[in-house]
């Protein structure tokens, strides 16, 4: 089946900043699923090669796709005001996706985002999972389902379990919180707030105890 897999080099885990740097020159050619094909370039992940906390996301959106850098769009901009508000530093923390291409829909002169498949998912998954073992952080908080699903398997449900500290194969402590995009996307404000609210709690937990 399709895997990043045969495109992972060798890393060691003690140079973190040197294997981050070597797996993200891997990742910047790799052909594990037809992903790479439409997109521009890999986003790769961002950040502290030595970071306690690391932020995993779903796939880049369009904004992403050009800069090559995760969240940078509207959705980074709720993720870095809500960050800046709990007192964490980006620049401190690691940033990162459960796929690196942007998968979407051309419509026009607009690319609408499509949600990866099981298997791009899976595919992907070799470079994440590179990523932590790593920077082997203390923990993790997954942005939204697809991470959930990467991080605590197919079973962990995000609206029952949000918040919650998990144990996974990748950090003592695994928290599940919302996508800031489904966030953006709920039309009821009140709605909306309510996420935006307990997305601000998730991440302040995170802040008070990822050290
Ligand atoms: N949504 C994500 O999941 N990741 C990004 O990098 C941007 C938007
Ligand atoms: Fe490789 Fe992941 Fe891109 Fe697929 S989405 S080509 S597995 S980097």
């Amino acid at each position: 089946g399709v895997s990043a897999r045969p495109f992972l080099p060798e890393v060691s885990t003690g140079e973190s900043s040197q294997s981050i740097a070597r797996l993200r020159e891997a990742a910047a050619v790799c052909q594990g699923c037809d992903l790479h094909g439409p997109a521009t370039q890999t986003v790769f992940g961002v950040g502290n090669p030595n970071a306690k906390l690391v932020l995993v996301g779903e796939q880049p959106g369009d904004r992403e796709d050009l800069a090559g850098e995760p969240f940078v769009g509207p959705a980074g901009q709720l993720l870095r005001e809500t960050l800046n508000d709990v007192g964490l530093d980006p620049a401190e923390l690691y940033i990162t996706n459960s796929v690196k291409h942007f998968k979407f829909k051309p419509t026009g002169k607009r690319r609408l985002h499509v949600k990866p498949a099981a298997r791009e998912v899976a595919a992907c998954r070799p470079w994440l999972e590179a990523e932590l073992d790593v920077i082997r952080p203390k923990m993790v908080v997954a942005l939204g389902a697809t991470a959930a699903g990467v991080l605590l398997g197919p079973g962990f449900r995000l609206l029952k379990s949000r918040g919650q500290v998990q144990r996974s194969d990748h950090a003592k402590w695994t928290i599940a919180t919302y996508h800031p995009s489904a966030i953006l996307r709920v039309p009821n404000e009140a709605t909306r707030e309510t996420m935006r609210q307990a997305f601000l709690d998730d991440l302040h937990f995170a802040a008070e105890h990822y050290r």
